[in-house]
């Protein structure tokens, strides 16, 4: 099947190539249970980072805030100044509030939402970091779609769609939830992000080295025309 040889090839690559950054070895040393929930924190903390900054200024502001808050018990008995201060330069500072706001909310509620949709309940996260969660550190199989994902997903299928309208949106929430890989939804998740985000770049796709170029429709047919066009995001 099409979807299953789509995530062969991308797992592959994945697991060869992704870049080693640090909320994607976080553990505790402690039993399951706390591992999932420090890499929860972890993958919490740098996607709300990410959506506005790009990795390598990332790492060295992730760096910094593990080493002040190691854990989500020590972020809720943050101050909003501490936090602010931390979170100077980054711009954006409704998302520091909703970072220690949520970090409360979920010391309160005594254990960390472990779905999607337990998640969204939390103030502050959207879907795409209720996904990035769930699926990252609890294995929840639910998609992320997130401009990298658009770029790929529109070029895998050759879609010219406006991504700025709410329809285009949903219907790739829809093909990535098709597509999301079942038994490593938060491996494929971060791999199809990571493509996005260095071969299949918006101007200057590196398509020669592209692990799925040989299953991608907007490929086939720009070696057969001069003509396609895909979603520009
Ligand atoms: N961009 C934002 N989040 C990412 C992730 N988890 N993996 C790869 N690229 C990303």
């Amino acid at each position: 099947e099409e979807a299953q040889r789509i995530r062969g090839s991308l797992l592959q690559w994945y697991d060869e190539n992704h870049r080693v950054l640090p909320w994607r070895t976080a553990s505790s040393s402690d039993h399951q249970k706390n591992n999932e929930e420090a890499r929860a924190y972890a993958v919490w903390v740098s996607e709300v980072m990410l959506q506005q900054t790009r990795v390598h200024t990332v790492v060295a502001y992730y760096n910094r805030w593990m080493a002040k808050w190691p854990t989500l018990h020590h972020l809720a008995a943050a101050s909003q100044e501490e936090v602010n201060e931390m979170w100077a330069g980054l711009g954006y500072y409704r998302r520091a509030r909703f970072l220690l706001e949520g970090a409360k909310s979920i010391v309160r509620g005594g254990e960390f939402p472990r779905t999607a949709a337990a998640l969204r309940g939390v103030k502050g996260i959207g879907e795409y970091t209720a996904g990035a969660i769930a699926s990252i550190a609890f294995n929840e199989v639910v998609p992320v779609v997130d401009g990298n994902v658009v770029r790929v997903l529109s070029r895998l299928k050759a879609i010219s769609a406006n991504p700025k309208e709410a329809a285009t949106v949903k219907s790739f929430w829809k093909l990535a939830g098709q597509l999301v890989d079942p038994s490593r939804p938060g491996d494929f998740n971060q791999a199809i992000m990571e493509l996005g985000a260095t071969l299949c770049s918006t101007t200057n796709p590196a398509c020669s080295t592209c692990p799925i170029s040989d299953k991608c429709r907007a490929f086939s047919l720009s070696r057969n025309s001069e003509t396609v066009r895909v979603t520009d995001y």
